[in-house]
């Protein structure tokens, strides 16, 4: 736990990002002595809450004390009414119950606190804003969760007036309106985001020193009716994806680059970096750039160079910028520079043809432009490519069956939409060929046998009754006895006897900020998932999954549930601390960085959750409809480039239904796309108590439609032997409408993934 927190709390330094500095208001100065201000400086969230976030700690940091260990004085007569204040004035928890904490919390009336006395004491006001958030609980367009509250606004009202210089820091899971910045003419401004139970020290570190290097990975609109999906974010029972794959930097940058306050990408520090680039390259279809770092500054600090490409007229509509690599240097002293080599293959500047269903590259002049965010040009460079290819031709899948519209553009600064290509008529119900493997009954076949080579997976296979094969497509939870204590699931061994077959009970968990036990065991909480993207430091992140990777080993989980690779398509999706971005590439480096960090433990995460899982609202029916374009170049992207850059052998589909069909049972996204077009051959499991079946008739028993789709487990039953949840799986055997074949198939992954964990 010691290493991983070691690790979370660079990370938790390094995922902050600094908006403002006027004046160079930070760092402090030595022996500068300060105002704190706002109740979260003492209540500091330190992560979400729901099954993202709710790791039991041994300790957790705040904001007051890290600073005041740190060496920062801070005014005492305040610190003394706050720390009175909040023990009279307890967080508010909803009473502990799932999603019913609220966003935000009271805080003290200005006009009681001592600030007058304190500004004589000090020129500085730090004031801490805060906000939670978690599962099944979205933000909201208001005071409290978008907007600042009155007491929050007073605050830094009061903060403007009292003193010389006012620093905010925004100790929140997403971004929220900034309009406040200008209003109160904030001195400096920083996202610490919640940065796991280390965070208090990072800020401390950040504020007394250490130069920040984190930088957005979401774009900060001036206003929420800005985002493009801010119009079709509020559907009861569907969204209709209108923006299409102008999600974030992809809409502001091609379209309205004045609606934007602080762009993707962008971060101050504390020092000045020079961005040079040397060369580019290609060869076997690879890009190669040499960039030059260079410290001009007087300060030690870590630079990002972030790559992108501006691609040529194509036949489709194409956002305008998008980001292809990025890498950050080593802390460079003053005068010190780094060169970095930064690779990517060319597919990174694919398309998806949704005429001719291809990936494909367009030929022409495509210009790289290398700098410190998607704004800035520190050096361009051009590379012409002779001709168009194809990197993958697709089968449609994933089309919308009802008729809506997408954005393509902008006439005379009003939007152009065209009909997004649907399904001419509801097919039948898509299924693939399974072979059958013949059942010969107990052959004395364990799993070890297989596991150490002695034996073909197929030939286990067949001594499964359907029984043992419908029972194994079961997890059971949450808290099985049959693996450690407090864990989300069993799987493998659920039932005796697949025990007698040798088949092990495995154990996940909860994921993706540190270990969940519900038994109250202990674990390490690192920072959300939006702010270790903040790093953009993909080394330190995979550093930190393999400490958590570490921990999963002491404790006996074999699979980690998460990380979460769901693309922030609004702001206002309660679950976007888990996710890493906006963008496809940001989220599926970071995603495959974290994969490799537990892979190189023997442990395995589970990517979720599969797929435009963008709202927590009556999330298990409301229907995300979405073109088959914005699936595969937005969506579904991540986990394209998390199977480019490292192994991942297991999935998570979503509660919601994407086009009609819940995703736990969507053949198109889980076997048309995912396996067959991407080559995934890993395990699919459903999200806890998801539906199946198409919208409408959907229910949590119909694990046969999860089996033909493609999935593989449904999670989860309290006892799997029994069938507790009521599935279907085996009376739809036979009555035929699912196929010894198709349940063998899932078992087979099942199986495959059970013989690749240490267990
Ligand atoms: C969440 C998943 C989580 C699972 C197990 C569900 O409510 O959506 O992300 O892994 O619970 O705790």
């Amino acid at each position: 736990m010691k290493m991983t927190l070691a690790a979370a709390r660079q990370a938790a330094a390094e995922g902050i990002v600094m908006l403002e500095n006027k004046n160079n208001a930070l760092p402090l100065k030595r022996g500068e002595k300060i105002a704190l201000l706002g109740r979260c400086q003492i209540d500091y969230n330190a992560g979400g809450t729901g099954s993202g976030g709710s790791v039991n700690t041994e300790y957790k940091t705040d904001i007051l004390s890290s600073l005041k260990r740190n060496g920062v004085e801070t005014d005492e007569k305040l610190e003394k009414f706050y720390t009175r204040w909040t023990r009279r004035h307890p967080i508010e928890t909803g009473g502990g119950m799932w999603a019913s904490r609220p966003l935000f919390q009271r805080e003290p009336e200005i006009l009681k606190l001592p600030l007058r006395r304190a500004a004589k004491n000090a020129d500085t006001a730090v004031v801490v804003i805060g906000r939670s958030s978690g599962e099944e609980q979205d933000s909201y367009f208001g005071p409290g969760g978008w907007l600042l509250t009155e007491a929050e606004r007073a605050t830094l009202k009061a903060a403007r007036k009292y003193f010389k210089k006012v620093i905010a820091i925004l100790n929140v899971p997403g971004v929220i309106d900034m309009g406040w910045v200008g209003e109160f003419d904030i001195d400096a401004v920083l996202y610490i985001w919640q940065g796991g139970q280390e965070g208090g020290e990072a800020v401390a570190d950040v504020l007394t020193g250490i130069s920040p290097c984190g930088r957005l990975t979401d774009t900060i609109a001036v206003r929420y009716a800005d985002y493009p999906s801010s119009a079709d974010f509020g559907g009861d029972d569907r969204n209709f994806y209108r923006e299409d794959i102008f999600v974030g930097y992809r809409y502001f940058e091609t379209f309205c680059p004045e609606k934007v306050m602080y762009p993707f990408g962008f971060g101050l520090s504390y020092t000045e970096f020079e961005i040079s680039c040397n060369s580019v390259s290609m060869s076997g279809g690879s890009v190669s750039l040499r960039v030059n770092v260079k410290n001009i500054g007087g300060t030690s600090g870590k630079e990002v160079v972030q790559v992108y490409a501006v691609p040529p007229k194509s036949r489709l509509p194409r956002p305008e910028i998008a980001l292809v690599e990025f890498a950050k240097t080593e802390t460079l002293g003053p005068g010190g520079s780094e060169e970095l080599v930064i690779k990517f293959p060319l597919s990174r500047l694919s398309y998806y043809d949704d005429k001719n269903f291809c990936l494909r590259v367009d030929k022409g002049l495509y210009k790289f432009v290398i700098g410190k965010n998607v704004r800035d040009r520190s050096c361009a460079i051009s590379l012409e490519l002779y001709k168009d290819e194809v990197i993958r031709k697709c089968k449609s899948f994933g089309a919308p069956t009802e008729p809506f519209e997408r954005l393509r553009g902008f006439k005379n600064g009003e939007p152009v939409y065209e009909p997004v290509p649907v399904r001419a008529s509801e097919p039948a119900e898509r299924r693939k060929p399974a072979p059958e493997i013949e059942f010969t009954g107990d052959r004395g076949i364990k799993l070890n046998d297989v596991k150490l080579g002695k034996a073909a997976l197929d030939d286990f296979l067949a001594q499964l009754a359907s029984e043992d094969l419908a029972c194994l497509c079961r997890g059971e939870g949450m808290g099985s006895s049959r693996v450690r204590p407090g864990t989300g699931t069993a799987f493998g061994g659920v039932s005796d006897r697949l025990l007698d077959f040798g088949v092990p009970a495995v154990a996940g968990t909860d994921g993706p900020s540190g270990l969940r036990f519900d038994n109250g065991d202990k674990a390490a909480l690192v920072p959300i998932g939006t702010m270790l993207a903040c790093t953009w430091n993909k080394r330190l992140v995979q550093e930190i999954y393999s400490r958590i990777g570490g921990e999963m080993l002491e404790n006996h989980v074999e699979l980690l549930l998460g990380p979460g690779v769901n693309i922030h398509r609004n702001p206002l999706c309660g679950r976007n601390f888990e996710y890493f971005s906006e963008d496809p590439y940001m989220s599926g480096a970071m995603a495959a960085a974290a994969m490799s960090g537990l892979n190189s433990k023997g442990v395995r995460g589970v990517l979720k959750h599969i797929a435009a899982n963008n709202r927590e609202h009556n999330r298990k029916r409301l229907n995300s409809v979405v073109s088959e374009r914005a699936l595969r170049e937005i969506y579904l992207k991540p986990i394209e480039y998390a199977l480019e850059l490292s192994e991942v052998k297991a999935l998570m589909t979503a509660y919601n239904p994407v086009n009609g069909v819940q995703s736990g049972s969507n053949y198109d996204i889980i076997t048309g796309i995912i396996r067959d077009e991407l080559g995934f051959d890993g395990m699919v499991m459903t999200d806890w108590w998801a539906y199946l079946g198409k919208c409408g008739g959907a229910s949590t028993k119909n694990t046969a439609a999860m089996l033909r789709a493609g999935g593989d487990i449904y999670m989860v039953h309290s006892s799997a032997a029994n069938n507790s949840g009521g599935d279907n799986t085996l009376v739809s055997l036979k009555d035929g409408s699912l196929s010894l074949g198709e349940l063998q198939r899932a078992a087979k992954n099942i199986l495959k993934l059970i013989i690749d964990l240490k267990y």
